[in-house]
Order: C-alpha cells, then structure tokens, then sequence
C-alpha cells in the first residue's frame, strides 16, 4: 500500500555527478512573467473521473511566481480550482472564499521538481494521487516547483525560498483567487517534506529576504497554516550523530545503489558490512549525539524532560520506544501478528516493551557513517549544500576535519542554518508529521525531536509512526485528508 519512491528521488540518488546524464526530455523553460496578477492567467475547464463521480475544475498551469525567475522550469506554480467556486457553489462547506489551499510539493532527494498535476500515481498502483483527491473534497490546489541541488542556482537554499516566493504569489492574489490564502496546507515527503516543515517554521522569517527580492518574489506574507510532513529529512547538522545514535553497533548494511548503464537507471540493493575506520566513525558521532539532545531543553507530554547520558540511554531513548510501542500496539489492534518483531515485547495482546537497540538491528542501517556529510562528498546532502562555484561541501565540523577529499570546503553556517526547520520558532500552528516504523533513511530521533520542539512551543502536533511503513509518503491519504478538514476548522 506504501507509495514508493518517487521518480525524483530515483534520480536524486542517481545523481553521482560522474554519471552520465539520463536521456530525459528537455523541460520548457517559460518566459519571465510581466507580473504577479493571477487575472490575468488563462484557465481551462478539466475533468476526471473518481470513484464514479465526475470532478470538473479550472487548471491554471505554468504560472512563473517570481519577475526574475532563475531557472523558470522549475519556478512554476500548477493551480487548480473546483468549477463550483466559479459559479458560487461549495463543496463540503467550502466556498471560493473559505476553501482551503493544500500545497503539495514533488520534492525528492533535494533534487529540481516540477509542479505536481492531478494524475494517477502509477507508483502507487495507479490510484488518484493528493491533488485529485483534494479537488474532490473542494480544495483549491496550488503545487509549485523548485529548483535542486543538481542545478548550478539550485544548491542551497533555493528549494526553499522558491517554495516561499510561490506562497508569496498566493497570498498576494489572494483577492483574485478561489481559496483562502490564510489556509494554506503545505505536503511534502522525505526532502520535500522536510521542505514542507521548514516552510511552517520558518514562516515570516527575516533571513530569506535577500534571496526573495533578488528574484522578483511577490511583496506578501510567507506564513503558512498547517504542514504535512512525511519522513522529513531535515536537521541535516545533527542527522549523521542521530543516525549513529540509533544504528551504531549495526554494521551490516544495505545500501540502496543507483548507477547508470547506458542511459538506464540500475537499481541495486547492496549489502556490506562496515569497515573499521566506519565503525570508529560511527562511535564518534554517536557521542556526540546526547550533548545535543540535552541542550534542546525538551519535555514530552507528561513534562518529563528528555535528556540522555553519555551512553545514549535516558528518557529520550525511552520516548522514542514510547512511540514504537504505540505503533505496535495499533497495528496488534488491527489484527497483525507482529511475533515476528524480536525487539518486541508482546503479553496477551499489549506491546508491553521495546527495545531500540535490537529494533534498530531488526530494521537495519542503510546508510554508513557519515550518513549524510559523507567523507568523500559523495552524498546528495554534500552537493545540497554546495554552491555555483564548488558543487560539493560539507556541512558539519566533524565531516570536515575527517574529510577524505581533496579539496573540502564546508558551507557557511548561515546556508545550513536555513535549511532547518529546528531552527526557526514556528508561527505555524498545525503539524501533522508521519515517519514509517520501517524508515532508515534518517534516524527516527529526527522526528521525534521536531515533534516535540513544536509541542514543547505550544503547537498543535499529530506526531505517528505508522507500522511497516517504509520511507514513502501520501500513504494514508484519507487520514491526511480528516485531519487538514479538522484544523481548517479551527
Ligand atoms: C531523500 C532520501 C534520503 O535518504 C536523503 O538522504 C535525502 C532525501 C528523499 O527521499 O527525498
């Protein structure tokens, strides 16, 4: 039932910078717009058909947000509004004036993305994907692009002040447009959902003016209502600690790898084992690890403050147990036999314990140490942060001086700092953030520490590990769907 990954993120991780290009059609680069007027933008009358109900709305395709696009394939809006609202009429209670905005973006692998379209995800058996099911529940839809890392002006920070500046364009039209552009719902998965959050927390914020006015952005507001999230990767400063905090002593490997042979993407599983030098790596971050816990000064529900020891062990390593234990207890509910799970603890029916260490050996690691500010500058995350004139860069002090590569730069504190969403005091007040049981592409230490930041600043957060998921999103569409209609409410 898990979409899987996504086209994008295929080729994020297909993206070694030797590889031959993939043979791909060439996107049309769209002309820089004389303004932001949403009038002045054609619409047409489209259709589809869902569960034997037609669903009529006006697409309004290929709208460049900025006056001074950089790469206008991708600084495009994709907007979409139920024909009702020409005609005065509502759907689920929604109006022209009060219907949400949901805002889902195609990111994957911090690479370039285009604006989403309705379409059925093929990927995930050909059902209707977000933007289909969101126009038949009355949503106006606006899905923007934005630039990646593969591009010269798409390092960092460029996805996300694109993502703004699309946002600006809503709320400056807000008047000419179907929809409510103090509703928007931000959607995202794995890049494009830690995008998705750093657009919530950031909201509003000072640092990413420069970059807004050098693009023509529109003049308005950036904050944004609600965020989904699916397994965001985000918090990249601390992700390769997190990482070894929960998969240190786990050396076996599986790593997924992509190469290029004649012009087709291979995909291949390998397997392998740490080396040494990986291990030592590993124990080194892992100590790391707690100091930063500690200092985010963080309580869970029960005003328990999560903190661990030099060890890794405290009530933070028990609050993520916490939150497996709940996903094991639903899926028992549900009638899965989970005897299977050797980290699990199950008495008559409950989820009784767990235990991270042999869960993380059940899982597996994916990635080896460093998992993100790789040694070598070989990972998508080295070239996110790089720039027009060095392509690759680290990060993090600790890559940095281990660095393997010749010639190693690290990018300036101020880009990372921009790229996180633990960095910013949200004025956003809705979360929904769901990373799979099954994840292992970032530490489950990385979700849970947003969660609880957002809690801890008084946000309201729907936080979830749901059982057997891997790294995937749009997973739970009706859920996702029940709970916007709820906080719209609000
Ligand atoms: C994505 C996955 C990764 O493992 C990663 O390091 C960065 C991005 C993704 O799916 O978008």
């Amino acid at each position: 039932m898990n979409q899987p990954l996504s086209a994008a993120l295929l080729a994020a991780l297909a993206a070694p910078a030797f590889a031959a290009p993939a043979q791909q059609t060439e996107l049309p680069r769209f002309p820089a717009p004389k303004n932001l007027n949403f009038a002045q933008v054609q619409g047409k009358s489209q259709s589809f058909e869902l569960n034997g109900q037609t669903v009529r709305y006006r697409a309004f395709e290929n709208i460049v947000y900025v006056l001074k696009p950089a790469d206008s394939r991708y600084q495009t809006l994709n907007v979409y509004i139920p024909e009702a609202y020409f005609t005065g009429g509502s759907i689920d209670d929604y109006t022209a004036q009060t219907a949400p905005i949901f805002f889902p973006n195609n990111i994957g692998g911090y690479m370039p993305a285009t604006a989403g379209q309705p379409e059925n995800d093929q990927r995930a058996g050909g059902k209707p994907n977000a933007i289909m099911l969101a126009l038949s529940k009355g949503y106006v839809v606006a899905s923007a692009g934005a630039r990646g890392r593969t591009e010269a002006n798409g390092h960092a920070p460029a996805a996300i002040v694109d993502l703004k500046a699309a946002v600006r364009y809503l709320k400056a039209n807000d008047q000419a447009m179907a929809g409510d552009a103090n509703k928007i719902i931000s959607n995202g998965t794995s890049a494009g959902g830690a995008l998705s959050a750093l657009l919530g927390t950031s909201g509003g914020s000072k640092d990413y003016e420069p970059y807004l006015r050098q693009l023509g952005a529109a003049r308005a507001n950036d904050t944004i209502f609600a965020v989904s999230a699916y397994c965001p990767i985000t918090n990249l400063e601390h992700a390769d600690a997190a990482y070894e905090w929960q998969f240190n002593g786990v050396n076996d490997y599986q790593k997924i790898d992509i190469s290029m042979l004649d012009y087709k993407v291979e995909r291949k599983l390998v397997k392998g084992t740490q080396t040494p030098a990986q291990i030592q790596l590993s124990g080194s971050l892992k100590a790391l690890f707690p100091a930063y816990v500690n200092s985010l000064k963080l309580k869970n529900a029960q005003g328990t403050p999560m903190t661990l020891d030099a060890n890794g062990n405290g009530t933070f390593k028990t609050q993520m147990e916490t939150m497996l234990l709940q996903s094991a207890q639903k899926a028992l509910d549900n009638g899965k036999d989970l005897s299977d799970q050797t980290w699990l603890t199950i008495q008559n029916g409950k989820a009784i314990a767990a235990d991270f260490a042999a869960y993380a050996q059940f899982v597996g690691r994916q990635k080896t140490a460093p998992a993100f500010d790789a040694l070598d500058l070989s990972s998508g995350e080295n070239q996110l942060f790089g720039d027009a004139r060095t392509d690759k860069k680290h990060f993090t002090a600790f890559s940095l001086k281990n660095s393997t590569a010749a010639d190693s730069l690290k990018a300036d504190a101020h880009t990372v700092k921009l790229m996180n969403a633990m960095n910013y005091t949200s004025p956003t007040q809705h979360y929904r953030i769901r990373v799979g049981e099954n994840d292992r592409d970032t530490s489950l230490a990385i979700g849970l520490l947003l969660s609880l930041k957002l809690k801890n600043s008084g946000k309201n957060v729907d936080y979830a590990l749901p059982w057997g998921v891997p790294h995937s999103g749009d997973y739970d569409l009706d859920e996702l769907f029940a709970w916007m209609k709820s906080v719209a409410a609000k």
